[in-house]
């Protein structure tokens, strides 16, 4: 039995293929390099000691997703991460986002309609609530009108799913929808490898630790929380990757009660940005220089997780704290400033 990993040599998804293979799954790498690099399959083996099969393929090639299926006719699940992902991009570039984060999805769910049986975990995100009125966010908070393209193609993917798996009774597929994931594995063998200036906040505070960035910029401190900055769920993502085994794993064993279901991953706690710049400071013991400008547009104020739903159904709960996620943040980014010196 095969486990295909779409988008395996990237942030989440390389995070993810480590823990598949611990748990001696037999995983197939889909990825087209475009925002990540074939070298992370050396830090998957240093992990693992195990080297799975990488294929190098941009799902947009609707003929290529086919003939991978022919050639793999034994791939039992998939856990399809591969999409851009950079919020601000999707604004400028539309097009290329439903291109990217759509057509690839209907064209992998072509090929699972005409299977037996499969499994298929989407990696959905929080931005699907939008501004949610309540916290901490449930599953059944409604889903809001998306800030973004990207939001946008998450809302539309989770509905494509369900469509198909509706009419799909072989299908059984599970949406995570990802809080804020941050760090690295500890081996500091495998991290995220932000391509450019970092969108998101902690590469950002770890690059300017580290001194490739001059000053972070925190983007307002005038918005109604305790401290006026915006207050996020920032999970571990070695957690978030091992809440992606356990709902394979479901579906694998035919545990789920429905054939389509949605999981909030994330710690259930919020942190503001300047709590985050403080673990920082404890975890490094260095200063992060800083500066308050204007708020960015399209932020939420606070976004957080009620996860009971995954620790009761699935099993799974984080369980690493924001200074251990830090810490994993901070020591990876060194590792990689050192090894570039
Ligand atoms: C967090 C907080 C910023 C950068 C996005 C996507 C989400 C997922 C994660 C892909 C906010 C503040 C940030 C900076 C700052 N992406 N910030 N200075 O926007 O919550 O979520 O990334 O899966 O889908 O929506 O994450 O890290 O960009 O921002 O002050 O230089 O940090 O204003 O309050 P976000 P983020």
């Amino acid at each position: 039995m095969k486990i295909l990993v779409t988008g395996g040599l990237g942030f989440i998804g390389s995070h993810t293929v480590v823990e598949l293979l611990q748990q001696n799954f037999e995983v197939v790498i889909i990825d087209n390099c475009s925002n990540s690099s074939e070298d992370v399959l050396d830090g998957i083996k240093a992990i693992t000691g195990k080297s799975p099969i990488f294929e190098k393929i941009d799902l947009r090639e609707k003929e290529a997703v086919a003939e991978f299926f022919r050639k793999y006719n034994d791939i039992e699940g998939v856990i399809h991460f591969a999409a851009s992902k950079a919020v601000g991009e999707s604004v400028d570039k539309p097009l290329l986002y439903y291109e990217n984060n759509l057509n690839t999805l209907i064209y992998l769910l072509q090929q699972l309609s005409s299977k037996e049986s499969a499994s298929f975990i989407f990696s959905s995100s929080c931005t699907v609530y939008g501004q949610a009125d309540k916290m901490p966010i449930t599953e059944n908070a409604p889903v809001k009108q998306a800030e973004s393209p990207y939001g946008n193609t998450k809302q539309i993917g989770e509905e494509i799913i369900g469509d198909t798996c509706k009419v799909n009774p072989q299908i059984k597929a599970i949406s995570l929808r990802y809080f804020n994931p941050m760090g690295a594995h500890a081996s500091t063998e495998i991290g995220e490898l932000p391509i450019g200036v970092p969108q998101n906040l902690v590469p950002f505070i770890t690059q300017t630790g580290i001194g490739l960035r001059e000053e972070l910029s925190v983007f307002g401190d005038d918005y109604s929380t305790p401290d006026g900055t915006c207050i996020r769920d920032y999970i571990h993502v070695v957690d978030l990757a091992k809440a992606h085994v356990v709902a394979l794993e479901r579906l694998l064993k035919n545990k789920n009660e429905e054939n389509y279901e949605v999981f909030n991953v994330g710690t259930g706690k919020g942190n503001s940005v300047l709590e985050v710049i403080g673990s920082f400071e404890r975890v490094s013991g260095k200063k992060l220089n800083y500066r308050i400008v204007g708020r960015r547009a399209g932020d939420v104020v606070v976004a957080y997780a009620d996860t009971s739903k995954a620790e009761t159904i699935l099993g799974w709960k984080a369980d690493s704290t924001l200074d251990e996620a830090m810490k994993s943040a901070w020591d990876w980014e060194c590792k990689i400033r050192n090894e570039a010196q």
